[in-house]
């Protein structure tokens, strides 16, 4: 079997070597990337004179062919090909011959790998970042369709204040909005040309990186070959970037996960993204919002896996480095799928907002709206929290209603008690940012407006 490297060899790979070296079961998802790449420096090469302008043309002809092979099926995938790196060129040599032979001038699978992972990790965080910006939308339609709802919100998990559910679903809206910021930034960075760095210090040829980092569209080139070879931090951050998205999808199916269950019931799971139980004919399961749950873990684990294949590596390219891509590949494949299920299971959720306002309307929920009712007459906000403390503590005793023993306190009465009927708490938070109607709907305005910055970064 002819390798790469056959010149200064007299044996053959053994196979142990050849399976574990092997990446092409993951890599030749980037033969577009490797194809645009290969294009690109054969341009150059005929620019700069190494290569004539006919034997270009015939290595674009067997570039183009390759590609078509690889999209439809039809290509024939050799033990040789060690990685797509290898198999494409291979194949151009088939095609074009002597030509095809001139394709790796000045270049190693150094530089060209960096480059083939950058051009991907590119459209795929684009693409991604599409995919959380319909489900940020997804969340503004269902936060427009309950108008002024109400639920309990929560800290300690424990009733604390009314908030709109509008207000609820939005908080999610603004997390995903930072984490597209956060995929875009990871891309931007990762819009840098490798290619012309060859195996880490550059050529003796008189090649222009710089030329072929606009012939392939990045924003710039790299400024030291062998930073250029080495640097995974693009791979890193968006890791970063998947991970943290993947904590917030996991948060979001944690509530639904506890908002579907009896004992809550604020939603109805529909058919469409739910699942039955073998043996329990009642059970209707929240499988997406789990599962969006436990993919978060792999999603961590495949940051801090990175990050420690890294951390010993002396300059340049070492095989380490090959470790990039199969975590890269997952983290956004997972991602998107969960992205989608999730979106279409909040798309379908049934919203029980009458079931919210019940659990939303106990008086106790107003009682800080009680004890600002002090302060605004003067009582300090201490002495007026342990008022209201020791009115609930007697109601809870059973010496009467919060609502009766508020009427009855003279400090309070019934104009504070007026405070405690049903769906007047959360109209009281008027503060910027806040969780009532009067915020609430300042919010909409601007989270439709951050989602129309989103959509012109994504469309630049
Ligand atoms: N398959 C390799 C990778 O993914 C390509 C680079 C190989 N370079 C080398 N010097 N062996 O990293």
């Amino acid at each position: 079997m002819a390798t790469l490297w056959h010149g200064r060899f007299e044996g053959g790979p053994g196979e142990a070597l050849q399976a574990l070296n092997d990446s092409l079961p993951f890599d030749r998802r980037m033969y577009r990337e490797d194809v645009a790449g290969s294009r690109a420096h054969v341009r150059m090469l005929a620019r700069v004179g190494l290569m004539s302008d006919a034997d270009a043309a015939s290595v674009l002809h067997a570039l183009d062919t390759t590609e078509a092979e690889l999209a439809d099926g039809s290509f024939d995938f050799q033990l040789s090909d060690e990685d797509i790196h290898t198999a494409v060129e291979r194949r151009v040599t088939e095609l074009a011959g002597d030509a095809g032979a001139r394709l790796h001038t000045g270049r190693s699978r150094n530089d060209q790998v960096a480059t083939d992972l950058r051009l991907w990790t590119l459209r795929e965080l684009a693409d991604l970042a599409g995919l959380v910006t319909a489900f940020q939308n997804t969340l503004a339609a269902r936060a427009d369709e309950v108008g002024e709802a109400h639920l309990p919100g929560y800290t300690h998990l424990q009733q604390a204040q009314p908030v709109l559910l509008a207000h609820h679903l939005l908080a999610h809206g603004w997390a995903l909005a930072r984490d597209v910021d956060r995929l875009l930034d990871a891309r931007d960075r990762a819009d840098v040309s490798p290619l012309g760095a060859g195996a880490l210090a550059g050529s003796s040829l008189p090649l222009d990186p710089d030329g072929v980092a606009v012939d392939l569209g990045f924003a710039a080139r790299f400024e030291n070959s062998l930073d250029a070879v080495s640097d995974r931090d693009f791979v890193v951050e968006a890791l970063f970037a998947l991970a943290l998205l993947g904590v917030h999808l996991s948060r979001i199916g944690e509530e639904i996960i506890l908002w579907s269950t009896a004992e809550f019931g604020y939603v109805g799971l529909d058919d469409a993204f739910s699942t039955g139980s073998s043996m329990l004919p009642q059970k209707k399961n929240p499988d997406i919002a789990e599962l969006a749950r436990g993919k978060a873990g792999r999603l961590i684990g495949h940051l801090t896996g990175l990050l420690t294949t890294l951390k010993g590596l002396p300059l340049a390219y070492n095989k380490d480095l090959q470790e990039d891509k199969e975590p890269l590949f997952d983290a956004c494949d997972t991602v998107r799928l969960t992205l989608l299920a999730l979106d279409g299971m909040v798309s379908t959720l049934e919203l029980r907002t009458d079931r919210m306002a019940e659990a939303a309307d106990s008086p106790y929920s107003a009682a800080v709206d009680l004890a600002e009712f002090l302060v605004t007459s003067g009582t300090p906000f201490r002495e007026a929290h342990a008022v209201v403390g020791a009115l609930v503590r007697s109601a809870l005793a059973g010496e009467g209603s919060l609502v009766d023993l508020v009427v009855a306190d003279e400090r309070l009465g019934p104009e504070a008690a007026a405070l405690l009927v049903p769906g007047v708490a959360v109209r009281r938070r008027t503060t910027p940012g806040g969780a009532g109607p009067e915020p609430v709907a300042v919010q909409r305005k601007r989270f439709a407006e951050q989602l129309a910055a989103q959509q012109s970064r994504l469309g630049a």
